[in-house]
């Protein structure tokens, strides 16, 4: 009988996600599954925890993975928060500050958002003016917007907020293991993130961290979190506390892919893990600039883990990627939104960058173009 995994090939994720994955966190997945609620799988989560508050540079309590991808995460964290006409802002200079936009307007609140150029990054100083004349519990913003391959100011807008109620809210799904997060030096109070960007492990877990400031916010709700599954007044009391109560089974592979993924990066060190992100986007943006292609984004708020590129003039956008694909065995991603047919998106992350995989690109490239 057909068995299709038998015909799954070995691809360089070279795209925005999923990454490519190293083999030793591929091996921890495939140990055997133990109960969700032994001894030896607790200390595997509760060493989970400290791993995350290291790498997130916090001493947050609640630093958690929740089982689902990154969306899960975003998700989470506006529907734990979020109770009826609560003000919210958002930042919003891509796909992923729309879909929070999209979250939390389903949740039934008056959502304002400050809109920026694709392709450039959220202005501080307007950010300023919003806040001068408004009042909001919450204020969100995409530190790694990958649809477009912009850092934004989240420091600096960090700042804005500091000794006020608000809270402030970092979507970090590709930003994690990438590039620099303190998240207690920054002011961010609540953060999620995704496992299958730069911490190299497949999609499916989605770290999330939050404030002794946020946690009051969700025990003093008036109403019950509107999601059973997300709602962390119970999902804590599986992750803390002498005894552990059950809400939903774990995904315990998935949780040994993320130990190990975790593991990797205190191995390497967390320096040398964002200078290899680095090293790497100024190899590939140089390597691009040789054969013609430019990068989108302004050099200061470049991503080193998420590179834009415009597509050469006459070149075929989806003929070149499936070219990619199928002749080379490396995926890279297309634009979306209003950069759909204008740019390509070339990943950088985690275990992708690597020297070996920018020089299989770039002479790839000069191949099918
Ligand atoms: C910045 C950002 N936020 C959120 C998400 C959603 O994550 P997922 O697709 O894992 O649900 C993504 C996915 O690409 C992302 O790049």
């Amino acid at each position: 009988m057909e068995n299709l995994l038998d015909g799954i090939e070995t691809i360089t994720l070279m795209g925005p996600g999923p990454s490519c994955v190293n083999s030793s966190v591929l091996n921890a997945m495939s140990k055997s599954t133990i109960g969700h609620l032994d001894p030896s799988f607790i200390k595997i989560m509760d060493a989970i925890k400290d791993q995350l508050k290291n790498l997130l540079h916090t001493d947050n309590q609640l630093t958690i993975p929740i089982s689902g991808t990154g969306s899960a995460g975003m998700e989470c964290t506006f529907v734990n928060l979020i109770e009826k006409d609560d003000p919210v802002l958002i930042l919003i200079n891509g796909v992923f500050g729309m879909r929070m936009q999209d979250v939390a307007t389903r949740l039934g609140v008056k959502v304002d958002t400050v809109e920026f150029e694709w392709g450039t990054p959220v202005i501080v100083d307007e950010v300023k003016k919003k806040l001068s004349g408004n009042k909001y519990k919450i204020v969100a913003v995409v530190h790694a917007e990958t649809s477009t391959g912009v850092k934004n100011p989240v420091a600096e807008i960090g700042k804005l907020l500091t000794g006020s109620d608000t809270i402030y809210l970092v979507d970090a799904v590709t930003s994690l293991g990438g590039i620099e997060i303190t998240m207690d030096d920054w002011g961010i109070d609540v953060l999620y993130s995704g496992t299958q960007k730069c911490l190299s492990c497949p999609p499916g877990l989605s770290p999330v961290s939050f404030s002794e400031k946020a946690v009051d916010a969700i025990k003093q709700r008036k109403t019950k979190v509107p999601n059973w599954y997300l709602d962390l007044t119970m999902i804590m009391n599986y992750w803390e506390g002498a005894t552990r109560a059950y809400h939903h089974t774990a995904p315990i592979n998935m949780l040994y892919g993320l130990y190990q993924a975790l593991h990797l990066i205190s191995e390497e060190g967390e320096s040398n893990v964002y200078k290899r992100h680095m090293d790497n986007h100024l190899l590939l943006a140089d390597g691009l600039k040789k054969i013609g292609i430019e990068m989108l984004v302004d050099e200061d708020s470049r991503l080193p883990m998420l590179n834009s590129v415009h597509i050469p003039e006459g070149a075929d956008d989806a003929a070149i990627r499936s070219g990619l694909l199928k002749e080379h065995k490396i995926e890279i991603g297309a634009g979306l939104g209003p950069l759909a047919g204008k740019i390509w998106r070339i990943g950088l992350m985690g275990h992708t960058a690597r020297p070996e995989n920018v020089e299989k690109l770039l002479s790839a490239l000069k191949a099918v173009l």
